[in-house]
């Protein structure tokens, strides 16, 4: 019978054969493929392997932190927290081109993963939390016509680059099934039914010019709105729910003083593969609660809005 249980053990087994006494590094991104694959090899090698963190500074609210405490903390993983939100931040002043601010974060990530990588001696492997539809997805777009919507970045052509070996224990796995495994390895719940996040986090849901005081408010009316996606027990019936801050102020009135806030828009969507969705068709009341509470609890918006573009024509992000 096949089981996750067995799976495990049997990926366990593979990985000790394959690294011996080696070191390993794995990238951490805070999502749950590079989690499970953390974890996944932690049981197979212990020590030998070391987490690296690239923090962009361009999380959600507290999600730094709480990745950092549940590796170190929790799983005793031995993780280098690169807390470099200045250089990113530093780097995005001034870009509003979304693909300028992707290959921006890009290049950033690859030298700072870089530098912190070869500061681990002996390292001989770099884990990667590639599933199965990456590993088909790369075979049959290639040569095919296509068009390039949004460059995603990756770390593609790094382990060459760094002389590194690669480890991909999730390589025959599907989404559903590295949950399942994470849920064998002990993984809170909550961390493993996440929403996709994207690489170059908030900076794309920050239309036009990014700034610290635009991220700050944006990472607070996120955490409303993900607060009460929750209270309703939504949460799980949504692909991808997030918070966009738009590029323009708005004049509001609230007591009896005029406001003059950033407007910013509420996404929630439905999608199998992202690859096509609809927007979630959430009721009035519950709209209607949000932008309340948004606009009470968060000090900066004065006007919020809903979006209800499918993808296609729109996509997932507003970048
Ligand atoms: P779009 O906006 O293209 O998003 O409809 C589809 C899915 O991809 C995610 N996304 C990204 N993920 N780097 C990533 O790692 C990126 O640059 C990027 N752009 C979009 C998006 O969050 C959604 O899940």
């Amino acid at each position: 019978d096949w089981t996750m249980a067995s799976y495990k053990d049997d990926a366990i087994a593979k990985i000790r054969a394959q690294v011996g006494d080696k070191r390993v590094i794995c990238g951490l991104s805070g999502g749950v493929d590079s989690s499970v694959a953390a974890v996944l090899i932690h049981e197979a090698i212990g020590d030998q392997l070391t987490c690296v963190f690239v923090d962009h500074g361009l999380m959600r609210l507290n999600e730094a932190d709480e990745v950092v405490s549940m590796f170190r903390d929790n799983y005793n993983i031995p993780l280098i927290h690169a807390d470099e939100a200045d250089l990113f931040i530093g780097a995005l002043e001034g870009v509003s081109d979304p693909e300028v601010k992707r290959k921006t974060i890009g290049k950033l990530f690859i030298d700072v993963f870089q530098r912190e990588a070869n500061k681990i001696e002996g390292a001989v492997f770099l884990a990667q939390g590639t599933l199965y539809p990456d590993v088909i997805e790369s075979v049959s777009f290639s040569g095919g016509p296509s068009v390039t919507i949004k460059s995603h970045h990756n770390v593609g052509g790094l382990p060459e680059k760094m002389g590194l070996k690669l480890v991909e224990p999730l390589r025959e796995l599907f989404k559903d099934e590295v949950r399942a495994l994470g849920r064998e390895l002990g993984l809170p719940e909550k961390f493993i039914g996440r929403h996709p996040f994207p690489g170059p986090g908030l900076a794309i849901r920050c239309p036009g010019e990014i700034t610290r005081e635009k991220l700050d408010i944006l990472r607070k009316a996120d955490a409303v709105y993900i607060d009460q996606i929750r209270k309703h027990g939504l949460y799980d019936e949504i692909w991808q729910a997030f918070v966009a801050i738009l590029p323009v102020k708005t004049v509001g009135v609230m007591g009896d003083g005029r406001t003059y806030d950033y407007a910013c828009a509420l996404r929630a969507v439905t999608s199998v593969d992202g690859m096509t969705a609809d927007y979630y068709p959430f009721s009035h009341d519950f709209l209607g609660e949000t932008a309340t509470r948004i606009i009470n609890e968060v000090k900066g918006i004065n006007r919020v809005t809903y979006d209800i573009t499918s993808k296609p024509p729109g996509t997932i992000e507003w970048e």
